[in-house]
């Protein structure tokens, strides 16, 4: 069955075509990005309203380019089922794709299903390879975004258990800050790893807030405050090694953090796989430290194909297609919820 996605929850526009077959696999046909990224730039994030703007203007064309990508010239008979995120996001944003989605289910008389931003991201881990079809649950999802830092215990499809989340800031969210600190622009993660390749990680120790606590929960705001404490005792303007050696420094802790919580939860519960998802797991750091970690515990690691680790839409596709065929039925109005916790998203 070929499955067309849809998402727009923060400043990416995305449509993808998958192909779900019988052996498990999903194939992506289409999977096209616009990114909006260099007109957030100079606001130094995404301002919700131009997000919005700009979805509205592209997601037409991205829709017709998807389809011609993947060659289907006739969706409503060649494509079985539509998804489209209904949260968590930016409230203007999601409203765009929801509505271009209803509109389209309409017209082509497809069934809608609606899927969580988060379960999206836990299932771009099925893209690009084939996932075993047993031996996987429990599995510990590490699931890292610019609005999230979760530890979710995924015992089945859709049956999702929150062990820990963040408290303040989300991980991805402290990398775009200090980034801001650095003066690297936005969005800051890939470039504080960038720049960390060429820093000492030992240069200067910085906190690992949580690190040892007994909960499963994260902190980050007062990492990137010591950051900027950093930088001010440093004099304010540094050389580009100091730069390099704040970000290499910075990364350590955050990441850090991350595998300590991943171990400890995994040492709480009865794990069969680790898996990463969300925009942070493109750091390299991040994907070496999570496999050396799934070694040590003597389990699989599963890491999303660096195709699939920031926002997309064939990742919405394949959410949806596990809700739709574990019978959640598709409601006649998918509803648009920007608080939508996962878990909860039927
Ligand atoms: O999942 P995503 O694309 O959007 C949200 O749902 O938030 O995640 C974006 C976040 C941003 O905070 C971005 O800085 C971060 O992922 N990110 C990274 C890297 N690539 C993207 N953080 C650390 N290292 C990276 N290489
Ligand atoms: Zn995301």
């Amino acid at each position: 069955m070929k499955i067309l996605g849809i998402e727009t929850s923060c400043d990416e526009t995305a449509v993808a075509v998958i192909d779900a077959r019988p052996d498990g696999s999903f194939v992506p046909l289409a999977n096209i990005v616009s990114s909006q990224v260099a007109m957030h730039e100079r606001f130094g994030g995404v301002v919700p309203a131009l997000a919005a703007r700009e979805h509205a203007a592209n997601v037409g064309p991205v829709f017709a380019q998807a389809l011609a990508e993947a060659g289907i010239t006739d969706p409503a008979h060649e494509v079985g089922l539509l998804a489209v995120t209904r949260g968590p996001g930016l409230g203007p944003a999601l409203l765009v794709g929801l509505t271009f989605a209803r509109t389209l289910a309409w017209k082509l008389g497809l069934p809608l299903v609606g899927a969580d931003h988060m379960d999206g991201h836990i299932h771009s881990n099925w893209l690009g390879r084939t996932m075993p079809a047993a031996g996987l649950f429990p599995a510990l999802n590490l699931v890292v975004s610019g609005g999230h830092t979760e530890l979710v215990l995924m015992h089945d499809h859709g049956n999702y258990e929150i062990l820990g989340e963040t408290r303040d800031d989300a991980v991805g969210e402290a990398f775009d800050k200090v980034a801001r600190l650095l003066e690297l622009g936005y969005p800051g993660g890939p470039r504080i790893s960038r720049l960390a390749a060429d820093g000492n990680p030992a240069a200067f120790t910085l906190p690992r807030p949580m690190a040892d606590s007994d909960t499963l929960d994260f902190s980050y705001s007062g990492l990137k405050t010591a950051v900027l404490y950093l930088i001010r005792d440093l004099g304010g303007t540094l050389t580009e090694q100091q730069k390099a050696d704040i970000a290499a420094s910075f990364q350590e802790a955050a990441v850090d953090v991350l595998i300590s919580k991943t171990r400890r939860a995994a040492g709480m519960h009865p794990v069969r796989s680790l898996m990463l998802s969300g925009g942070v797991s493109a750091n390299r750091l991040l994907r070496e430290r999570l496999t050396s970690l799934a070694t040590e515990l003597g389990l699989p690691a599963f890491i999303p194909d660096m195709a699939y680790t920031g926002d997309n839409a064939a990742m919405i596709a394949v959410a949806a297609y596990f809700s739709h065929t574990r019978g959640v039925p598709a409601p006649d109005h998918v509803a648009m919820d920007a608080n939508l916790r996962l878990g909860h998203n039927q």
